[in-house]
């Protein structure tokens, strides 16, 4: 049933209807979850999959709370926390859509971005793991989106402090650089592009800026962890089976830290 602004405003202005209402309609248009079942702190991988594996590992009483697209969401309790995990899909436009919904229909205050990157430098590892200070990006999207000028948008709020504190009580390892958030994985020139250069960005990944641009439009937070998973110069890669051990301390990096909102 589609429900128009006017009769919305009707339905919950009239609480014999505000139960129907809340059971059956407030949910966003991407994400299938009704208002409450998505946590205030919430991780976002790019790979739905690797969502569902965060879900079924590392969370208790979990319950899946949005499918649509194939995009899961979940809900569930770390050491007594609620938090939730979904993925943002790949690229600006994916996660822009996600985050934005995230932080403007369910009221979420955090995303925690955790995902992968490619080094552009071989001072780089493989499994590495970076904290994204800023992010730059050749992209029109928060300039058209927010009217946010600029190359550079910066971590928002007190995620990233607190991911190096964190990191530092697990006595991890975590780098705090800037990054290129790119729109093209293919492409026919190779070396580093010139933006990446300019802001003296270590790795490329493809996301991380909209998610800023949504965050600092919005006053919520957001950070963004990588794990290395390309150096882009030797092209040495994680392979497909490494994947996913790989990620652990990303992971457990990022429910600590959210245990902390
Ligand atoms: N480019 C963009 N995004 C990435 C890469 C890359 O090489 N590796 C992992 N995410």
């Amino acid at each position: 049933m589609v429900i128009s602004e006017a009769e919305n405003f009707g339905f919950v202005q009239n609480s014999l209807h505000l139960k129907f209402y809340l059971k059956y309609h407030i949910m966003s248009v991407h994400i299938a979850a009704k208002k409450g079942e998505i946590a205030k702190t919430v991780l976002q991988p790019g790979d739905p999959l690797r969502a569902k594996y965060i879900a079924d590992n590392f969370l208790n009483e979990v319950k899946l709370v949005s499918q649509t697209r194939n995009i899961f969401y979940y809900t569930g309790i770390y050491k007594g926390k609620e938090i939730s995990v979904g993925a943002s899909g790949m690229g600006i436009p994916s996660i822009g859509i996600y985050s934005f919904e995230l932080f403007t229909e369910y009221e979420v205050d955090t995303i925690i971005r955790i995902g992968t990157c490619g080094a552009y430098t071989s001072d780089l590892k493989l499994f590495d793991l970076l904290n994204v200070e800023n992010s730059a990006s050749e992209s029109t999207y928060a300039k058209h989106a927010w009217g946010i000028e600029g190359e550079l948008i910066k971590n928002q709020g007190n995620a990233f402090g607190l991911i190096n504190e964190t990191a530092k009580a697990l006595s991890l390892d975590i780098q705090p650089t800037n990054i290129h958030t790119s729109d093209i994985f293919y492409r026919k020139e190779e070396g580093i592009p010139a933006i990446a250069t300019k802001y003296n960005c270590s790795a490329v990944e493809m996301e991380a800026f909209a998610l800023f641009a949504n965050a600092q439009y919005l006053g919520k937070n957001a950070a963004t962890i990588l794990t290395v998973s390309d150096i882009i110069p030797t092209r040495e890669q994680i392979s497909a089976d490494q994947r996913e051990k790989a990620l652990k301390p990303m992971i457990e990096l990022a429910l600590e830290t959210a245990l902390q909102f």
